[in-house]
Order: structure tokens, then C-alpha cells, then sequence
């Protein structure tokens, strides 16, 4: 900053960025300090059957600032449903950008980090898995196949997911998940303030029925020949070919000793593969020349397709929420932020997530080392070889070492548990 003030130079830049910044929308932002609680409504869905997980409110077992708090998953097994209501506000001619920042704490096998925009009115005590929802984006783990990026766009009142893959970050830090959706119909998803996918409505959902189809009254010419290698018609068997056995007598093989020709009947030696066996003859294959490429239908204009210029268009945007299943809990989600620039979005993101990433990254690796040293100083095989070593060592020390192994075990034992 110092320096910034004493360059003039930069002062027409950072006049100009504010500019910017000044003329962007912010719809909703939520960076979760004091006073949240007013603002999100936790649901009822499924407290009723004890099914409710309980947020935390924390910055987690590692972060670059503990003061900045999010709200984080706390129960395994349980379903998560809290919402925020906004101004009502429509995409139409705007730019709509939603961010979010979330980070799996857990070693996440199976489970969402998610969000969703909701329009309408929504009874915000009942909002769970069954509410209609506008957008729902976020990153999606379960196993290993599924990996990825949610882009989901209700049209019409059918979901439509996004139909290229866009793998999500796997590992146990924050990160920033931004979607952007222009009223051209084109659309970005990024993460941690990099592209990692852009396209169109038309062409990466199934919206509307596709522009253009293949002629169904088109018909592959008779005469097309699409038979790309054909026999070479100038090769032949050579003579003898198929006079080659298959098997042949193994000349190594000997007669058993006590082989009795009149009990055992006349031995013959067993057959083994012959080397001069090739297989069934066929001519080589040669480019046919003919060869005229694959046939395709022409493609024409679809008579079903209708051009929806508001296909981009959410017109009363009016919730945002998280409603999760989570197998293992530890999922914290924070800065949620809905506007109309996605400049301003990328100054957020660098301000929240950029500036804490490696302070965080230092906390999470301090954590794993400690983690590491505790496991390796209660690892039970260790302390096994040491019993056997100090065989003749005096009865209280054995004693002693006796019961921290219990402790071992039964720590282990809930270890398996988990991992079941
Ligand atoms: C909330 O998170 C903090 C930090 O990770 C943790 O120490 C605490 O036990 C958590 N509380 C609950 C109720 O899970």
C-alpha cells in the first residue's frame, strides 16, 4: 500500500478499479461474522426422525484466521438444510455471478459441498432435498467416479445437469467455487479464480431441443462403399497351407517305464502344438480404394427447436441455501456472495480465500505432522517389539507399557470403526 501511495502512476488505476467495484451489484453477501444467524433460517426437515445434522459455526481445525468463521457440517449421517432470503432479483439483461468458498475438513468419500438459488416464495422451515430449486452448483464427491462440479439449471421446471465434466478439488483445503452466467447465454465456472469450463446454455445443457438434427429422410446412397480395408484380391494361399497340422506328436514325450501295453493298451505320445500352424488362411488386407469415408446424414434445421431468448433467465430469484446428505461431516462453507460482476466476485475471492490460502495450507500441514507424530508414537506394532525387547525389564514398567497398549487397541478399534 505504502508504495502504491508514493507511485503516482498507479492512482488512476486504482481510481479506475473502484469505479468499477462501485457500479457492482451485490445482491447477497454472507461472510458469516456476527449477526449471521439473523439472517440464515435453519430448516426443520428431518428433525422429526432425528435426522438433522447441527451446524457448526467455526473456522475449522485449520485456517489462516480464526476469526473468520464459517458454518460447517458436525454430524456423520445426517442431512443438512439452511437458507438466506434476498431481495427478489431477476437476471434478465445481468450478468448473475454466485460464489462460494467450501472446504472438506474430512477426508470426504461421499458427499456434497454444494449450494443452491431458489425464486419464488419458499417456506424456509421446510426447505430440504424436495424444494424446487433455480441453480444448484458446487462440488460433488462420492467414491471415486463421481468427482466433480455441479452445474445443475432447472428450465421449465425440469433439472437439467450440466453435460461436460468438471472435476472439483479433492483435497482438505478451501477453495472458491464461482459460477457465471451471462445474458448472451454463456456461462463459466471457475475455481479458486481460474476458468476451468465455459460455454453456452444451447450447447453444454439440454435445454431446449437441439438446433440442428440429422435428416431422418436422408438414406446412405447404395453405392456409398464405406468398407475402409477390403481382401486383397491379388493374395492367395500359398500351396500346402492347409495340409499344416494343428498338433503334433511331442517327440520328447517317452513311454512310462511300466507302461503295459496289454492293460494300457498301445501308449501313443501326447500332442502339443505345432510352430508351423498359422490359423486359417486369409488374404491380407489392403485400403480399398473405392473407400468413400463413413456415411453421415446431412444435418438440417430442427422443426421442434424454438429459440428462447430468456433461456438464461431466472426472474425472481429470491433464496439461497445448502441442503446436503453428508456420510462424513466437516464441510464449511463460507463468503457466499450474489452479484451481478464478476470483477467484483474475483476481488472477493482474492480478499477472503487468496489472502488466507497459505496461511491455512501451513496450518493444515502443521496438523497433519502432529497428527503423524501421535500415530507413530501409538502405533501398537511399535510398541509390541519394544515388549519383546525389554523382556526382562522390571514388572511395573511392563505393567505400564501393558495398559497404554490397551488404550492403543481400543483406539484402533474405533479407527476401523470410522473407516466402516
Ligand atoms: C466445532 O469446530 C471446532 C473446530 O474444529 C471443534 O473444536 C469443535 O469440537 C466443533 N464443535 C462441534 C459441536 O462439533
Amino acid at each position: 500500500m505504502a508504495t502504491e501511495r508514493r507511485n503516482p502512476n498507479l492512482l488512476p488505476l486504482i481510481l479506475l478499479s473502484f469505479i468499477a467495484i462501485a457500479s457492482a451489484k451485490v445482491i447477497f453477501e454472507e461472510r458469516f461474522e456476527d449477526g449471521w444467524e439473523g439472517r440464515w433460517v435453519k430448516s426443520d426437515w428431518k428433525k422429526d426422525e432425528n435426522m438433522a445434522g447441527e451446524w457448526n459455526y467455526t473456522s475449522g481445525k485449520w485456517t489462516g484466521d480464526t476469526d473468520d468463521k464459517g458454518i460447517q457440517t458436525s454430524e456423520d449421517y445426517r442431512f443438512y438444510a439452511i437458507s438466506a432470503e434476498f431481495p427478489e432479483f431477476s437476471n434478465k439483461d445481468k450478468t448473475l455471478v454466485f460464489q462460494f468458498s467450501v472446504k472438506h475438513e474430512q477426508k470426504l468419500d461421499c458427499g456434497g459441498g454444494y449450494m443452491k438459488l431458489l425464486s419464488g416464495e419458499v417456506d424456509q422451515k421446510k426447505f430440504g432435498g424436495d424444494t424446487p430449486y433455480s441453480i444448484m452448483f458446487g462440488p460433488d464427491i462420492c467414491g471415486y467416479s463421481t468427482k466433480k462440479v455441479h452445474a445443475i439449471l432447472t428450465y421449465k421446471g425440469t433439472n437439467k445437469l450440466i453435460k461436460k465434466d468438471v472435476p472439483c478439488e479433492t483435497d482438505q483445503l478451501t477453495h472458491v467455487y464461482t459460477f457465471i452466467l451471462h445474458p448472451d447465454a454463456t456461462y463459466s465456472i471457475l475455481i479458486d479464480n481460474v476458468e476451468k469450463q465455459t460455454g453456452s446454455l444451447y450447447s453444454d445443457w439440454d435445454l431446449l431441443p437441439a438446433k440442428k438434427i440429422k435428416d431422418p429422410e436422408a438414406k446412405k446412397p447404395e453405392d456409398w462403399d464405406d468398407k475402409e480395408y477390403i481382401p486383397d484380391p491379388e493374395d492367395k494361399k500359398p500351396e500346402g497351407y492347409d495340409d499344416i497340422p494343428k498338433e503334433i506328436p511331442d517327440a520328447d514325450a517317452k513311454k512310462p517305464e511300466d507302461w503295459d501295453d496289454e492293460e494300457d493298451g498301445e501308449w501313443t505320445p501326447p500332442t502339443i502344438a505345432n510352430p508351423e500352424y498359422k490359423g486359417p488362411w486369409n488374404p491380407k488386407k489392403i485400403k480399398n480404394p473405392n473407400y468413400k469415408g463413413k456415411w453421415k446424414a446431412p444435418m438440417i434445421d430442427n422443426p421442434d427447436f424454438k429459440d428462447d431468448p430468456d433461456l438464461y433467465v431466472f426472474p425472481s430469484l429470491k433464496y439461497v441455501g445448502i441442503e446436503l446428505w453428508q456420510v462424513k461431516s466437516g464441510t464449511l462453507f463460507d463468503n457466499v456472495l450474489i452479484c451481478d460482476d464478476p470483477e467484483y466476485a474475483k476481488k472477493v475471492a482474492e480478499e477472503t480465500w487468496g489472502k488466507l490460502k497459505d496461511a491455512e495450507k501451513a496450518a493444515f500441514d502443521e496438523a497433519e505432522k502432529k497428527k503423524e507424530e501421535e500415530e507413530s508414537k501409538d502405533d501398537p506394532i511399535d510398541s509390541d517389539a519394544e515388549d519383546e525387547d525389554d523382556g526382562d525389564d522390571a514388572e511395573g514398567d511392563d505393567a505400564e507399557d501393558k495398559s497404554d497398549n490397551k488404550d492403543v487397541l481400543d483406539s484402533v478399534d474405533e479407527d476401523v470403526h470410522d473407516e466402516l
